[in-house]
């Protein structure tokens, strides 16, 4: 026994202390959880009591109606939402119904950015007058969202009135404390990133015509140098600040690894930022307060759609809080630098989490336009369906590197979790051959009491304390971005209950026995207990499915929140709501297996893409 195990031993012999134990002790012994899950199989003394237990400490109900406000990234209009995109969308979506379900009153926006040299040189490209440009891709981003069962409360503009209004007042708040003042920049810019870079930020390169250029060290993409008057922000003045706020919440930028990267920038010096352009070289964008010469930086207009939704300058203090920002490994600087040095200046409060994840790319490679492997979210839903999709992005989603997507790798997860392992369980455990009555199934203690002496098997036992350790760290897991964990965790636990039926061949017992009945009813009690709890906790993740499930087994709407995840209460000894109800009447097919050649031959690249 390590010391660790020794600990958690002690924390769990005495559940009254861990029931009662201060929030400091919270974070503690979720880590021993983690911990110890990873080092072996939970001794038989850390029983199914035990865990829910803590399970029960570690979800802080007196935080039922606290506010929860998670954000995505406001996407640029100039090119069409693809799986990026989506991805983003998908992860803030399942932290949101995931915070639902933990009784939190959460809100979640998400929407588009719309001004800019960039989003000027594409309209004009286009032809297309700017806002209708805008308005067009907007509607497009929206309408894959809806697609997508993304559950956002707000969806944001920035070339809306109430963002307006926000942006202006931010602007007066940082100049009238003198954060913001008149000077010169010269320096690099790159259109595509919308971002100033310093001399050590970018490299020669030679372009598809030969001349040489300068390009983004960290985009690639090319820069030019400008001069010009405009305002400037104090940025280096926050930079130790900034240093202190991280250094002492080592959890606001997850994962981890991101935020030793932040760290890393500040090491060195910051310099001020220029935070407008002259108007002559940028119209499209919100006028700088009493300059009508200068129009304020498209970055600074995009970060503070996060203020607008909750209603600032009025009444944001309720939600502003307990923001927790979503966003791609592209952005980071500006969430993670400028965003909290603006904040500071404003005298606003700093964001509770900043949850970074990397990129997908395409069989290998970044995806674009001119490549033509942009995936289209529309068609890879038709292709494997919506919480396919879902499931596949977060399943294999790695938040700390790079992510390869091929049609092929959505196949084959989906045909053997969703189809096979899930579809398979649901389909065998309900079957009414097994099942004639169609109610939930009554558990005998006799056949599976606490002690190793009816029918079930050690492994049975194990099953046991790996389904009831899960609900802890599938949260942990969502908690740290590491959603592909907590998928990972809930399928391993779904291959241990498919073993048990198989071990224990219900199919085979003879129906006339009223011992073998029992045994029968109590298997199928067993897996219809895990099955309930893969399905409280695949709902944020694959809504669709989850519902089907647990329709199916007969769950209440009201029975599928976080409170609900008691998992097989009759082997404590404790009544189960369940038994003897009528199971849901859909005898059908959960997921159903996709061809190969069907997947190839609907395989189409994105029909119409703005530029990249
Ligand atoms: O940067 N893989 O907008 P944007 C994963 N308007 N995620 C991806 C991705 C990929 N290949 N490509 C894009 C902007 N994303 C600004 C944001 S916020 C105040 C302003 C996702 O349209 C990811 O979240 O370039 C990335 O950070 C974001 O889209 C960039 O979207
Ligand atoms: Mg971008």
């Amino acid at each position: 026994m390590t010391a660790l195990t020794r600990m958690f031993s002690h924390a769990l012999h005495s559940s009254c202390v861990v029931m009662r134990s201060p929030c400091c002790l919270l974070t503690s012994t979720k880590t021993l959880i983690l911990r110890l899950s990873r080092h072996a199989r939970l001794p038989r003394v850390y029983s199914i009591y035990h865990c829910q237990a803590l399970r029960c400490f570690c979800t802080d109900h007196s935080q039922s109606s606290k506010p929860y406000y998670i954000t995505t990234p406001i996407f640029y209009v100039n090119a069409s939402p693809h799986i990026g995109h989506v991805y983003s969308a998908v992860t803030a979506d399942c932290l949101h119904r995931f915070k639902l379900l933990q009784g939190y009153n959460s809100r979640f926006s998400t929407g588009t950015d719309e001004h800019g040299l960039k989003i000027q040189q594409a309209a004009s490209n286009a032809g297309e007058d700017p806002l209708n440009f805008c308005t067009e891709v907007s509607q497009s981003f929206k309408h894959v969202f809806q697609r997508c069962g993304i559950l956002y409360t707000d969806y944001i503009r920035t070339t809306e009135k109430r963002h307006r209004q926000a942006v202006e007042h931010f602007w007066t708040v940082l100049h009238s404390k003198g954060f913001i003042y008149k000077g010169t920049y010269e320096g690099w810019y790159s259109t595509p990133d919308e971002s100033f870079l310093t001399p050590t930020q970018v490299i020669d390169r030679i372009d598809s015509e030969g001349k040489p250029i300068k390009v983004s060290m960290e985009s690639g993409h090319k820069v030019e140098w400008m001069k010009e008057d405009n305002y400037m922000f104090r940025l280096s003045d926050f930079r130790t600040e900034l240093l202190h706020w991280l250094r002492l919440n080592p959890n606001i930028i997850r994962p981890v690894k991101f935020h030793h990267l932040v760290l890393q920038w500040l090491e060195d010096e910051i310099p001020d930022l220029s935070v407008s352009r002259q108007k002559s070289r940028l119209q499209w964008g919100i006028p700088v307060p009493g300059d009508p010469e200068q129009v304020i930086y498209v970055w600074l207009d995009a970060l503070v759609n996060y203020l607008t939704i909750v209603n600032y300058p009025q009444n944001h203090s309720q939600w502003w809080t307990s923001v927790h920002h979503v966003v791609g490994k592209d952005i980071l600087k500006f969430h993670a630098i400028y965003w909290p040095a603006f904040l500071l200046a404003a005298g606003l409060p700093l964001p509770q989490t900043i949850f970074v994840h990397s990129h997908w790319t395409v069989e290998g490679k970044k995806m674009s336009k001119s490549l033509g492997n942009v995936i289209n979210p529309l068609d890879a839903m038709e292709k494997f369906t919506v919480d396919g999709l879902r499931y596949f992005l977060l399943r294999q989603g790695v938040p700390d590197s790079d992510c390869d997507y091929y049609d092929d790798k959505v196949n084959k997860m989906c045909n053997s979790e969703l189809a096979d392992a899930l579809g398979g369980l649901l389909n065998r455990c309900t079957a009414p051959s097994l099942n004639p009555t169609q109610v939930y199934p009554h558990f005998c203690n006799t056949c599976f009491p606490k002690e190793l002496c009816g029918k079930a098997v050690s492994e049975d036992y194990r099953m046991l304390e790996a389904v009831s350790a899960l609900p802890v760290l599938v949260e942990l897991h969502f908690e740290n971005l590491h959603i592909y964990k907590a998928l990972e965790a809930i399928s391993a636990c779904i291959r241990l209950t498919n073993a048990f039926v198989q071990r224990h061949a219900p199919w085979k017992l003879d129906r006339k026995d009223p011992g073998d009945q029992r045994w029968l009813d109590t298997i199928l009690h067993v897996s219809l207990e895990c099955l309930r709890i893969y399905g409280i906790l695949l709902q944020p993740v694959v809504p669709d499915l989850a519902d089907k499930i647990l329709s199916r087994l007969g769950v209440t709407p009201e029975e599928r929140n976080w409170d609900s995840l008691n998992f097989l209460m009759r082997y404590e000894g404790r009544d189960c709501g369940l038994e003897g109800r009528a199971l849901g009447p859909d005898l059908g097919v959960l997921f159903n297996r996709l061809e190969r050649s069907q997947v190839k031959g609907r395989t189409h690249k994105m029909a119409k893409s703005k530029s990249q």
